[in-house]
């Protein structure tokens, strides 16, 4: 079963007028990239006890119906998320017949009990960290992404309380924007230690997809940019946010690379690569040989963020794109070929590092633009044949065509662009290759 993600449907419209709420402009002085702090735990790996919802709830705290003026924050949070965030029914899609048949293809007794499933449907943390109101039904809960509130939930409210107090207390630095991407990732994309394998992924699992800056935007917003929110927070904007999750993912992917490619069976980790290399029908063979340097035939890592990260490369820090693209040539072979891979990870980390720096320092009003035409170059020379190129360039493109206020202009376009990437099963790279040939067009004359 290949599943269609919901936002490559969702109305352009919809999302665009969401994306107001998070888009600042402006410098980016207050950049506090991460690595210049000391990386936060997980949630899930936090000492703190997990309160549960319950306990942020109430009227006068993040319950309130309506948002509240002359208040720091929105303070309706909970109804927020309660009525329109996919996060609160997490657990229950755990109770879905759907999910049943997956436990029953794991040979699971049922999945809502099964650690493998709610380590990312629920915050899972241990029973001696769970607080009286704690709920594992609650799904991916405030704390599940807010860290165990057991230490701060005294103070964090008062005004007086400085931020750093509340993050030594437990409060995860959810606004950094590598520590989101390292928390949504790690339920998104899976860590070392919950990963949606293929056996997962066999048994029926959605295939996952991500985007940083497209995902926060589909999440129903329960905070606004504002202010004091500006005042206290790390923020960025749309390109910074992308920029960052590219960087991170390609990043955790080959962490994944790294600690799941052996699957201790007769096959490596099949999730880590392209599923479509494998799932394709047999009357269409799909000839990319020559990106990846590897023969016919071949099944190729799943690179959706690299192909982007290229592109960044080529704007950002034009000196080392060939030598990125050289290594992931390599990256590909030497996973093909089961060579050792540590060397060779160590100095990619290194210049997605570099490339993250620089994109993040450049970042301003005509970078959009700039890497608009890199990718309009690179998918009208057919580099994005793969589905989850596509996905990632779609969600890309529509990032910055909002980013560099172009989006009505190529509104005609960019539904043309979505129509191609609709549907998984019926993707046609030809026809996708069409359009982004037109595009680099349309960008060229321009
Ligand atoms: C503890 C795990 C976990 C974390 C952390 C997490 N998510 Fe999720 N997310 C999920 C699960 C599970 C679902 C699917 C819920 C369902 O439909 O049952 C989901 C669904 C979503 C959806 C809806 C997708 C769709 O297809 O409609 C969006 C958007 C989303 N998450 C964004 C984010 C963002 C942004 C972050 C980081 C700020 C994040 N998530 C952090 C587990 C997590
Ligand atoms: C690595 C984290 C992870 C693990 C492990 C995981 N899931 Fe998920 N699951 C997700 C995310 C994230 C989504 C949402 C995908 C999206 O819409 O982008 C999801 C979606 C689903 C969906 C589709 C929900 C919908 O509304 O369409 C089902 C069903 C599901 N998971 C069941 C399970 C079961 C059963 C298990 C255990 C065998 C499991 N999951 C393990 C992260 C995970
Ligand atoms: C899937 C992850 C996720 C879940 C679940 C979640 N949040 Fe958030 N929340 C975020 C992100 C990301 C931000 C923006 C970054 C930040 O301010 O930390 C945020 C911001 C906030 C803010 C800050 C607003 C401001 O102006 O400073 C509050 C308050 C908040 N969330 C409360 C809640 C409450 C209460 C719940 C549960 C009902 C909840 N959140 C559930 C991810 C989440
Ligand atoms: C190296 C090739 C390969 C890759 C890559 C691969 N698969 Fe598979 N997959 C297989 C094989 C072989 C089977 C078992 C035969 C079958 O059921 O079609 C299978 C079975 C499945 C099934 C069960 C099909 C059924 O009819 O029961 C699903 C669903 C699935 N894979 C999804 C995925 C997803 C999602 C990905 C990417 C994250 C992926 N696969 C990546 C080779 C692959």
């Amino acid at each position: 079963m290949m599943h269609q993600t919901h936002y490559i449907s969702e109305p352009i419209s919809a999302s665009k007028s969401l994306s107001i709420l998070l888009v600042v402009v402006g410098l980016f002085s207050s950049l506090l990239v991460a690595g210049s702090t000391i990386a936060a735990e997980l949630p899930q790996n936090d000492q703190e006890i997990h309160l549960g919802v319950a306990s942020c709830a109430s009227g006068v705290c993040h319950g309130s119906v309506r948002p509240k003026s002359g208040s720091a924050v929105l303070q309706n949070e909970y109804v927020t998320w309660s009525r329109h965030d996919r996060h609160r029914i997490a657990y229950q899609t755990l109770l879905t017949p759907e999910s049943a048949r997956i436990a029953t293809n794991l040979g699971l007794k049922n999945a809502h009990e099964a650690s493998l499933c709610l380590d990312c449907h629920a915050d899972n943390v241990a029973v001696e960290q769970q607080g009286e109101k704690f709920l594992l039904s609650d799904g991916v809960g405030c704390e599940a992404c807010h860290g165990g509130a057991g230490d701060y939930i005294s103070e964090h409210a008062d005004a007086a309380t400085d931020r750093q107090h509340n993050i030594d207390a437990g409060l995860y630095p959810a606004d950094q924007a590598a520590d989101r991407a390292k928390l949504c990732l790690s339920c998104h994309l899976g860590t070392a230690d919950k990963f949606a394998s293929h056996d997962i992924m066999g048994a029926g699992h959605p295939r996952l997809a991500f985007e940083l800056d497209t995902f926060g935007i589909l999440q129903p917003a329960h905070y606004l940019v504002d202010e004091d929110y500006r005042a206290e927070k790390w923020y960025g904007d749309s390109l910074v946010t992308w920029v960052i999750g590219q960087t991170r993912s390609t990043e955790q992917t080959l962490s994944l690379i790294e600690t799941r490619l052996d699957s201790g069976g007769l096959f490596p980790e099949l999730a880590l690569f392209d599923c479509h290399t494998c799932h394709h029908p047999m009357s269409e063979p799909r000839w990319l040989a020559n990106r990846t340097g590897l023969p016919p035939g071949s099944v190729r890592l799943n690179d959706a963020n690299f192909v982007m990260l290229f592109a960044l490369a080529q704007v950002a820090a034009p000196s080392l794109e060939m030598t990125l693209r050289e290594q992931m040539t390599a990256l590909h072979q030497a996973v093909a070929r089961r060579q050792p891979l540590a060397d060779l990870l160590a100095s990619i980390r290194q210049n997605i590092a570099i490339i993250e720096r620089d994109a993040v320092s450049q970042a301003g009003p005509t970078m959009p633009l700039r890497l608009l035409r890199a990718i309009a170059v690179a998918g009208s020379e057919d580099q994005f044949a793969d589905y989850v190129a596509a996905e990632q360039a779609t969600m890309a493109i529509d990032m910055l065509l909002n980013a560099a206020s172009l989006r009505d202009e190529y509104r005609t376009w960019l539904d043309r662009l979505y129509a191609d990437v609709s549907d998984e099963d019926a993707y046609n790279p030809d026809e996708l290759l069409a359009t982004m040939v037109e595009f680099n067009r349309l960008l060229s004359v321009r």
